[in-house]
């Protein structure tokens, strides 16, 4: 059945030229980063995202925002990419029209092996001043104790105007990067092919992607062990891991 399926996708992938991958936070699960929703560790079953991605909350109390946050970059840190990552990387780089687009705030798909990724809602990493915007070079991992994720920690003082550090992360209520979201709004304008992986479906405008693709003629396939929001649309559902079914992928090809 996964075998079948595998041959499917396969026969797909290798018709198609413009292709895009959409990961979300399932893409990062099998390595130990934990989702927003969809399990029983989801980061959402536990906190209240109103109270910590989002720049009111950050007004409000940075040092609890900062604390999470940290948490959540030590985590994606100590993370290494998994099988998917690594299978996705090879598909893609046999694929010049090929297109990855992630949600997710980690590094992983780079330290899996792909160079250009699209990251619709920012970089865990990439660290700014909340009121001059200007980026922060430092390390704040080090030296501090982010074993916890309800931990009050300060946020640094940026070195230009002594304002508070932020995670360079697309919060609620906040516009996308707008090259990439640019970047990514015509691939799928353009793709024959859609490859939703690993994400809900439910934060937009990231979500309506695979819309906006499948209204211009594109194939839709998810990877997702469950149902989401975007299973109505899609043409086949490969109901996998992202860990699992991207190597099956890459070995139907091989
Ligand atoms: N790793 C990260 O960077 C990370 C982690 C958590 C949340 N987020 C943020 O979550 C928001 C959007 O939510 P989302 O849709 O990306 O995630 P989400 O948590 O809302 O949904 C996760 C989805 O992944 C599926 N899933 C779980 N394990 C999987 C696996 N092993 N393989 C494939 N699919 C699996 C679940 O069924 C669910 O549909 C974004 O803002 C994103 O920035 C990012
Ligand atoms: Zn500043």
């Amino acid at each position: 059945m996964q075998g079948e399926i595998a041959t499917t996708v396969a026969a797909d992938w290798r018709q198609a030229q413009r292709i895009v991958v959409l990961t979300g936070a399932g893409m990062s699960a099998e390595s130990g980063v934990a989702t927003f929703r969809g399990a029983r560790h989801a980061l959402w079953e536990r906190f209240d995202p109103m109270q910590l991605a989002t720049a009111e909350a950050f007004r409000a109390d940075s040092a609890l925002v900062w604390g999470w946050y940290l948490w959540r970059m030590a985590a994606a840190r100590a993370a290494a990419a998994n099988a998917g990552h690594r299978a996705l990387a090879a598909l893609a780089a046999d694929k010049p029209g090929c297109t990855v687009v992630t949600q997710n705030v980690d590094d992983l798909h780079e330290r899996g092996g792909s160079p250009a990724v699209l990251h619709l809602h920012g970089d865990l990493f990439a660290h700014r001043c909340f009121d001059c915007s200007r980026e922060y070079d430092g390390d704040p991992l080090i030296g501090v104790d982010a074993s916890a994720p309800q931990q009050r920690v300060p946020p640094p003082r940026c070195h230009h105007c002594g304002g508070p550090i932020r995670p360079g992360v697309v919060w609620f209520g906040e516009s996308l990067p707008e090259r990439a979201f640019a970047a990514a709004l015509s691939a799928c304008e353009r793709a024959e092919l859609v490859l939703v992986i690993g994400t809900s479906g439910l934060v937009h405008p990231a979500a309506g992607l695979p819309a906006l693709a499948k209204r211009q003629g594109a194939r839709i396939i998810e990877i997702n062990p469950e149902a989401s929001a975007i299973s109505s649309l899609a043409d086949l559902h490969w109901r996998s891991t992202a860990a699992r079914a991207l190597p099956q992928l890459r070995d139907a090809l091989a």
